[in-house]
């Protein structure tokens, strides 16, 4: 059996796998961060041969499967975001908890970090940005009071800066009570420097061709809009044809892929959410390859 994690991080998922699995079963496990592969890698040493490491985006997963000689899997898991460990280390600039130089990209070898997009985007950029991805209705004060800072060449350099920004921008009535007034757009940088939305959708077309009759994919998301990608993707290889419903009959050949095994996704427990807090906004979805 091969499976297939495309979100290794420290390798937690990883290891249940491998261990389920046990003797023969394989996996791949990829990320895009040397610093999650340099912690799996330990992690996962026991299982010697059993674990293929790769450093790259999961949405290049046809190029890389076809370069390792893959051609199905048995299985295939995404938990999305960041992990604990990215949001924790205060210098990769994620949380607006702690003062850093913005950042935010997941893999550094990337160019464009949240620094560039705050300081470079113009006003409607980056109000579209905020309201798109962070679905923030205080995008536009948002964004006045970060151009307003920005003219006369004081760049916005730092996490703390940048939260107090918005959060000064936001009317103190109007402030969430429930979550910081800074994470709406924290959630949009990240997500638009890291180009989170675009690599799941890439991701869901590619995958499916390489799952074996009655392997499963499972999907993790941590937020509506990606929730959104997951089931419509799902939904749209459960379904097969495509064809507009005026043709008599089907032209493009569209096959029915996939059986969807969650109607509405897996939530966690209240026990597990007072064990680990981050889980709160987890959705599961799961499918399974058809067999015929
Ligand atoms: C929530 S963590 C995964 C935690 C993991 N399931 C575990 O058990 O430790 C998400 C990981 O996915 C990685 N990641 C996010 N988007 C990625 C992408 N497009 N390609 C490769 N890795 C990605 C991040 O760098 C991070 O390490």
């Amino acid at each position: 059996m091969l499976y297939f994690d495309g979100t290794l991080g420290s390798g937690g998922h990883a290891q249940a796998i491998l261990r389920a699995s046990s003797p023969a079963g394989r996996l791949i496990g990829v990320d895009w961060d040397e610093e999650a592969l340099k912690v799996a890698r330990i992690r996962l040493k026991e299982f010697g041969r059993r674990v293929i490491f790769v450093r790259d985006n999961f949405k290049n997963v046809g190029r890389f499967l076809k370069s390792l000689n893959v051609s199905s899997l048995d299985g295939a898991l995404l938990d999305l975001g960041v992990s604990s460990e990215q949001l924790e280390q205060a210098d990769r600039g994620f949380s607006f908890l702690s003062e850093a130089r913005l950042d935010m990209r997941m893999d550094r070898r990337k160019k464009r970090s949240a620094f560039h997009l705050v300081n470079r985007l113009n006003a409607s950029e980056l109000e579209r940005l905020i309201r798109q991805y962070g679905e923030e209705k205080w995008a536009k004060k948002i964004v006045k009071a970060i151009i307003l800072r920005r003219t006369g060449g004081h760049p916005i350099t730092t996490t703390t800066e940048l939260a107090g920004i918005v959060n000064a921008a936001i009317p103190r009535t109007y402030r969430p009570k429930r979550i910081h007034p800074a994470t709406r757009c924290f959630q949009a940088l990240r997500i638009a420097v890291n180009d989170e939305l675009g690599n799941l959708e890439t991701f869901l077309r590619e995958i499916v061709r390489f799952l074996t009759p009655g392997a499963k994919i499972l999907i993790i998301s941590f937020h509506s809009l990606e929730d959104r990608i997951v089931k419509r993707a799902f939904k749209s290889w459960a379904e097969g044809c495509e064809c507009p419903p005026h043709l008599p009959k089907c032209v493009c050949g569209r096959e029915k892929m996939l059986k969807i095994l969650t109607r509405s996704p897996i939530i966690p427990s209240p026990e597990e959410v007072r064990e680990n807090l981050r889980s709160r906004s987890a959705k599961l979805r799961v499918a399974e390859r058809r067999l015929s």
